[in-house]
């Protein structure tokens, strides 16, 4: 147990990766750049159709020629089945992780149907000794629970270990963030899981921080919500600003230079979203509040999230009057840039709560539009900002991507029937725009 930084050489793995999503996959192109022989598992077929045919179904930078690199050096394979991943020609994995989906129930405490049915099956599957290692974010004693599982399905009691091994990897940066982690934290119950997971993880030479199971799971979801806390108090401070008429950017800067606080995570906008923080949160609230602690501090940090959103209507309606039958364009529809991840994204609630007031909408998104498709109805698709912008009463700028600063803004204020930008990430400087004719309005700043 402790904080290492220095691992030994490398030594090779047979690794089942289970769940070829946003974190699945990169671990398993990640591990097998590294040299170890992968095997990724995801139960959709189309999924895994796409990937044999050279294709990533996600958009993450730098993903793609890792996994054409590992396919073609035979080091990364791609299947529907658990038993090939498991059960190989080369040698069985003695290692798999879980990294299925572990999505919120209508009460907020997270479903862990998939993580449940996978540890059975990697179970009924594994013919010699494995770490199972849950890779997903899951409460507490979810580790427990998986080893209940798998010794209940485990017939023929082939040897295993269940370790935590949490996922910190950010989507639009994740390649990057695998291939070079702050720290690495595993949570063992024995030494030998301990020696297979430092090996595994040894080529990434970074920090390890090995610990017991509940742990490592509570890190976890400790992180993600210390992280979502310092985004509300930013955004619950730039409502004070704006009472005030202070700038949030100047008391951000202020409050991130002492090191104690730091300055990331502390800019305003519109609010968290993606598949992490907010379920997270709702789930680390919901198995404190069964142990018995009731972690208010979690709720009020959702609530300054949800309410951030209103922001947009607040502005809209002060300055349109009424909103029934204005034209609004929307910039950015992704979570957060460099992504084309739509899960729980501000703009969607945005765009329901504008559609409830009668607005016409047109959005424009550089990655996400084919996802956005399949998801929002009576919005006009744009083919690019200027053509969104047009004949709008308001832009609204929801997500930061970067191609958005280098936006023509003169075009974009002849293009617009009344030039009103609504810069809900605080991208823009306010004195250019406002020089260039714009009625601008900005988070928290005056
Ligand atoms: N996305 C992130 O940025 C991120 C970061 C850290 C941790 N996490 C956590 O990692 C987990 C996975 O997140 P994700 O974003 O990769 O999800 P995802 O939805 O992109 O991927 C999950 C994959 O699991 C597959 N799956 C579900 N059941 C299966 C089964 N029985 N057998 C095989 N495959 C199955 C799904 O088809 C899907 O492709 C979640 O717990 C999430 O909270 C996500």
């Amino acid at each position: 147990m402790g904080l290492r930084t220095r691992e030994k050489p490398m030594k090779s793995h047979s690794i089942c990766v289970v769940g070829t999503g946003y974190v699945g996959l990169v671990t398993g192109a990640c591990m097998a750049e590294v040299g170890h022989r992968v095997v990724c598992v995801d139960s959709d077929r189309s999924k895994i159709k796409l990937l044999r045919s050279g294709r990533c179904p996600i958009h993450e930078p730098g993903l793609l020629p890792i996994i054409k690199k590992n396919v073609a050096a035979g080091r990364l394979v791609f299947t529907t089945s658990i038993a090939q991943g498991m059960r190989r020609r080369d040698g069985d994995a003695d290692v798999a992780f879980i990294a299925v989906g572990t999505p919120p129930k209508p009460d907020g405490s997270a479903d862990l149907t998939f993580v449940e049915a996978v540890a059975a099956e990697i179970a009924t599957s594994m013919r010699d000794y494995a770490v199972i290692v849950d890779k997903s974010t899951v409460p507490v004693e979810t580790g427990t629970w998986v080893e209940k599982t798998v010794r209940r399905v485990n017939k023929h009691r082939v040897p295993f270990d269940v370790a935590s091994n949490p996922e910190f990897l950010a989507e639009g940066t994740a390649v990057h963030d695998t291939m070079h982690p702050d720290r690495i934290v595993f949570g063992v119950s024995s030494p030998r899981a301990e020696k297979v997971l430092r090996e595994v993880y040894a080529p990434f030479r970074a920090p390890v921080l090995v610990t017991d199971v509940k742990s490592a799971e509570l890190i976890k979801h400790a992180s993600n919500s210390f992280l979502a806390t310092k985004i509300s108090f930013i955004n619950a401070v730039s409502r004070v600003c704006e009472a005030v008429g202070a700038d949030v950017s100047l008391v951000a800067q202020g409050m991130g230079l002492d090191k104690r606080i730091g300055s990331s995570f502390l800019r305003p906008g519109l609010g968290f979203g993606g598949f992490c923080f907010p379920k997270d949160l709702e789930a680390f609230y919901w198995i404190a509040k069964q142990k018995g602690y009731d972690f208010g501090l979690l709720r009020e940090v959702t609530e300054v999230n949800k309410t951030q959103k209103d922001w947009v209507t607040r502005h809209l309606e002060s300055e349109l009057w009424n909103l029934q039958g204005k034209r609004v364009a929307i910039l950015g529809l992704a979570f957060k840039p460099n992504t084309d991840d739509l899960r729980f994204a501000p703009s969607l609630s945005i765009i329901s709560d504008l559609q409830a007031r009668k607005v016409r909408i047109a959005v424009h998104d550089p990655i996400a539009m084919p996802k956005a498709r399949g998801l929002l109805k009576g919005v006009t698709f744009a083919k690019d900002p200027y053509a969104a912008a047009k004949g709008a009463d308001c832009l609204i700028l929801v997500t930061e991507w970067g191609e958005y600063q280098d936006l023509d803004l003169r075009r974009i204020q002849k293009l617009m029937a009344n030039p009103f930008i609504l810069d809900g990430r605080n991208l823009f400087d306010p004195i250019l725009v406002r020089g260039l004719g714009f009625v601008y309005r900005s988070v928290g700043r005056p």
